[in-house]
């Protein structure tokens, strides 16, 4: 019995699709960059990197959309007084949308800020250079999550915690399982292109 000759068509294509499978998507943009900031100086305090967190992200820009029709002022941003920033009717909706509720959020904190244009280095500095800083050299933070719109920035920070996870229940079965199927029908349409 003759082996297939397209087989050695076929270990490229496996490998590929499990390269696919690890890196699902590759973007960078102004979070990614804030984030790479934000974890520079936590080197130079000698802190670990923050890992990006998802579901922390989904819930920064769900807030950033909130945010995103308010001028900056002197008074908006990194600039308010702590405990002085609008609070969101709707901020339980927010969580649920991003599959998250307070028992995995609470530990968390989160850090808006209004920059015109989001010139990065006014960001960052908006970030290591305000109140910010005393959240953003906190070793119990361990995760971040980012998200923008017009003028608005928000950063959200996880712990390693369960309180302050950002973990949903189910929905990590969920993406993975989304992952899954994407990556068996590129194996499907792969063989069929092969036939
Ligand atoms: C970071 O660690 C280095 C080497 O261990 C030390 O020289 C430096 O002073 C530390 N910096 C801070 C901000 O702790
Ligand atoms: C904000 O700016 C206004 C006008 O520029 C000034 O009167 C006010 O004192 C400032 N507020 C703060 C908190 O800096
Ligand atoms: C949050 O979600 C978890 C798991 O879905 C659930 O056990 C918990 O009761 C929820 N907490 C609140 C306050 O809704
Ligand atoms: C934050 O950004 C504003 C522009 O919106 C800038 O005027 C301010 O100086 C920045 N603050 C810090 C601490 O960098
Ligand atoms: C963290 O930042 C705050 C505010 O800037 C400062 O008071 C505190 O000493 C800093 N802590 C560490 C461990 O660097
Ligand atoms: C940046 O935003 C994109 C799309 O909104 C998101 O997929 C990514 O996780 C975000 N990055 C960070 C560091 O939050």
């Amino acid at each position: 019995m003759a082996s297939s000759p397209l087989c050695p068509l076929l270990l490229p294509l496996l490998l590929s699709s499990i390269l696919l499978l690890n890196h699902p998507v590759k973007c960078d943009d102004e979070n990614d960059s804030l984030l790479r900031g934000i974890n520079s100086y936590r080197a130079s305090l000698n802190l670990t990197a923050l890992s990006k967190n998802d579901n922390a992200a989904c819930l920064a820009g769900e807030i950033a959309d909130q945010f995103k029709d308010r001028p900056c002022t002197n008074t908006t941003g990194s600039n308010t007084v702590p405990g002085t920033e609008p609070q969101f009717a709707d901020y339980p909706k927010l969580l649920t949308k991003c599959h998250l509720n307070v028992s995995n959020t609470q530990d968390g904190v989160i850090m808006p800020a209004c920059v015109p244009k989001l010139e990065p280095s006014l960001v960052l500095t908006n970030f290591t250079g305000s109140l910010y800083s005393g959240n953003l050299n906190d070793t119990k933070f361990t995760g971040a999550g980012i998200g923008s719109e017009n003028d608005w920035i928000v950063v959200v920070l996880t712990t390693n915690t369960p309180a302050g996870s950002f973990v949903p229940f189910n929905a990590a079965s969920v993406v993975s399982r989304i992952g899954l199927i994407f990556h068996l029908m590129f194996l499907l349409m792969g063989s069929i292109f092969l036939l």
